[in-house]
């Protein structure tokens, strides 16, 4: 097992996981700085395309993507989201599994899933293919709008039991998205393994956040997102001056001209 995975399975139960996400390089050398996990998360579709659902995200975005992360990444494990339909059977997991890891040189994938993919998960650890799991809410499945999940009985039970399935098939983390508070924390304390949480309570083992949703430069409203900083008034007051700048004829002075 690759070092920097034992090394997040160790911190269950001694200190919280940090896992942010970075979709090129100048993001991931910031992030890498503090975080135990990059993930390259196929949430760029929204976040860079404006698209409505990460379902248009291609294999050929989140390879270019990951490939401009690695050049940042040094410390962390890097994570790379497989995108929609790249893995609806064994075979195209695997395959498309080999060319995300050969090609970006990322340590992992995560896929979404639990019951329905159990048997491809299976066939990529065989492989050594290291795996991030992702249950509660799943972007790549939902039709219409984000609801949270595990609030029935029912429905906490099935997350429960296929978060155990998912440990016992040999995933290293499961990402548990939207899960109500008593169930994150049932699940956190039923498994071995790290439950990394986003909008999943702070019982889970560790936390991820969009980056780009952290720092204020999403207009997004979801519950779960808090803005640590607003950076968009730094980019603004950068820009601006640069403008009133070329306009005085300031700059470029001497200094910046050959
Ligand atoms: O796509 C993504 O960025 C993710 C995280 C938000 C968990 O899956």
């Amino acid at each position: 097992m690759n070092s920097k995975i034992k090394k997040i399975i160790k911190k269950k139960n001694k200190s919280k996981i940090i896992c942010l996400t970075a979709y090129s390089k100048n993001f991931a050398k910031e992030v890498d700085k503090y975080a135990d996990i990059t993930l390259v998360g196929d949430s760029l579709g929204s976040v860079l395309y404006n698209y409505n659902t990460t379902r248009k995200v291609t294999l050929k975005n989140m390879i270019e993507h990951a490939k401009s992360v690695r050049m940042g990444t040094k410390k962390s494990l890097m994570v790379v989201d497989m995108p929609y339909r790249t893995y609806r059977t064994k075979k195209e997991a695997l395959k498309n599994s080999i060319r995300v890891i050969r090609e970006t040189k990322c340590d992992a994938v995560k896929l979404e899933g639990g019951f329905k993919i159990k048997e491809i998960i299976k066939y990529l650890v065989k492989n050594k293919i290291p795996v991030m799991g992702h249950l509660g809410l799943l972007p790549q499945s939902v039709r219409g709008k984000f609801k949270s999940k595990g609030k029935s009985k029912n429905e906490k039970n099935k997350i429960l039991r296929e978060s155990k399935l998912l440990e016992s098939l040999g995933v290293f983390a499961i990402v548990l998205e939207c899960v109500e508070t008593s169930a994150a924390k049932l699940i956190t304390n039923s498994i071995k393994i790290p439950t990394i949480g986003i909008g999943s309570s702070l019982y889970c083992d560790g936390q991820v956040l969009v980056t780009d949703d952290l720092l204020g430069l999403n207009d997004t409203k979801i519950r779960f997102v808090k803005k640590f900083v607003n950076i968009k008034q730094i980019i603004n007051k950068g820009i601006k001056k640069f403008k009133q700048e070329v306009i005085s004829k300031k700059y470029p002075s001497k200094k910046y001209s050959y």
